[in-house]
């Protein structure tokens, strides 16, 4: 009896789209949802990507039948150079394996269910994710019966990392926790670890045999540099840990409509990693046949065709610092407009932090204010979407912070 079924709230983020869409001011500044836009407040179909799909509909031979249930066969290889480094030996010694999932929502969600079925530590299974996270993190995994804990991740004093206590807090963490970390521009809060930070905390999770789960959006969007924003996960595979990688290729090629993304698994290289490897991806493939039955095809067509193709490639590498360029340009004008204005607080974590977001201090009673009487939309606790930000209106926003900070 369907009676039963409480009312769900709306989703926050969505929820936050659809007030914007309805909002008839000339005004109005969208920093919600995390997608480029370009410096009209556009979306931004990367050149490289055009190129692709013109030369996809070119091929004769250009089908709609069904992918393999691991997917494109060309597009996870690639992938997997892609993250892990095109020399990495987990690779050489056949110790990953990979499949293509709806982008990095579904790859979040094929490792939460597999861990769920298959991930047996010595004590109670918890999962971990920084405080705050990606609100998705919190219902995919419940969704498949993991409970979770949090780590402190942002201080909010210097609007920085909150290290001493994630260290802490992981340190004490039950033995065989899984730790979700996000690679690199951390959802929400634009606060990255130091190759030193990541050191030690791969140090402890060594130490408390966790398992690390890396969540990567923003590879080459963050910094414009591919091997740099891999860096973290490529340091915990030549360290030796098993662990799992959700790679979405959402944000770094503007695909986010298109739904490719890819799941790894990386076993460690035990004596028998190559048939661990080989019946870990039999269940995978069991898993996501009865979910999605095979991946959908487009998306991943052009991400291959770019990422298989040097010239396209390389193309696509300057589409990156497009973006992560017209994003760091902004970062530094709100923080200059802020400092102009002599906006009450300190503006530096503005230009200190990295990615698509910016988590600015605002309380939600600020961010509900600036909403009412500005017209800018972003989440409740203060994140705002940095590629919303533009020449045309970043004084706007800066001025109606400034109004909100001081009223
Ligand atoms: C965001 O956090 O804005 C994006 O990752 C979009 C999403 O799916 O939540």
């Amino acid at each position: 009896n369907a009676d039963v079924v409480p009312q769900a709230p709306e989703d926050a983020l969505f929820g936050l789209m659809a007030a914007y869409r309805r909002d008839e001011d000339p005004n109005k500044v969208d920093l919600g949802i995390g997608a480029y836009r370009d410096n009209n407040a556009k979306p931004w179909v990367l050149p490289v990507v055009k190129k692709a799909d013109e030369i996809l509909r070119k091929d004769p031979d250009l089908n709609h039948e069904y992918l393999p249930i691991a997917g494109l066969p060309a597009f996870t290889a690639a992938s997997q150079k892609l993250i892990l480094g095109g020399d990495s030996p987990a690779i050489g010694e056949k110790r990953v394996t990979s499949l293509q999932t709806i982008s990095g929502t579904g790859a979040v969600h094929l490792g939460a269910l597999f861990l769920s079925k298959f991930y047996q530590p010595t004590t109670d299974r918890l999962v971990y994710f920084s405080d705050p996270t990606w609100p998705n993190h919190f219902q995919i995994f419940s969704n498949v019966g993991l409970a979770y804990k949090t780590y402190p991740y942002f201080d909010k004093q210097t609007k920085g990392l909150a290290f001493d206590g994630f260290l802490d807090t992981i340190q004490s963490a039950p033995e065989g926790s899984i730790i979700v970390l996000h690679a690199c521009a951390h959802n929400p809060t634009g606060v990255d670890l130091t190759q030193e930070q990541w050191k030690k905390i791969a140090g402890v999770i060594r130490s408390k045999k966790h398992f690390p789960f890396f969540d990567t959006a923003y590879q080459g969007f963050a910094s414009g540099d591919l091997a740099k924003d891999g860096w973290a996960i490529r340091y915990f595979v030549e360290q030796g840990f098993e662990l799992c990688i959700a790679q979405s290729y959402a944000k770094n090629f503007g695909l986010y409509g298109e739904r490719a993304g890819c799941f790894h698994f990386v076993t460690s290289p035990a004596f028998d990693a190559e048939s661990t490897v080989t019946r870990v991806a039999s269940q995978l493939a069991i898993l996501q046949r009865s979910e999605i039955s095979n991946p959908p095809a487009y998306g991943a067509r052009i991400a291959s065709t770019v990422l298989n193709d040097t010239e396209l490639f390389a193309e696509w590498e300057d589409n990156l610092r497009t973006m992560s360029g017209r994003i760091i340009d902004m970062r530094k004008a709100l923080r200059g407009k802020l400092e102009e204005l002599g906006t009450p607080g300190k503006w530096n974590h503005i230009t200190e932090q990295i990615g698509m977001f910016s988590f600015t201090g605002l309380s939600e009673q600020q961010v509900l204010k600036l909403r009412e009487d500005s017209h800018v939309y972003m989440t409740k606790n203060g994140r705002i979407s940095m590629a919303g930000l533009n020449t045309n209106n970043v004084d706007y926003f800066a001025k109606a912070v400034d109004k909100a900070v001081r009223d």
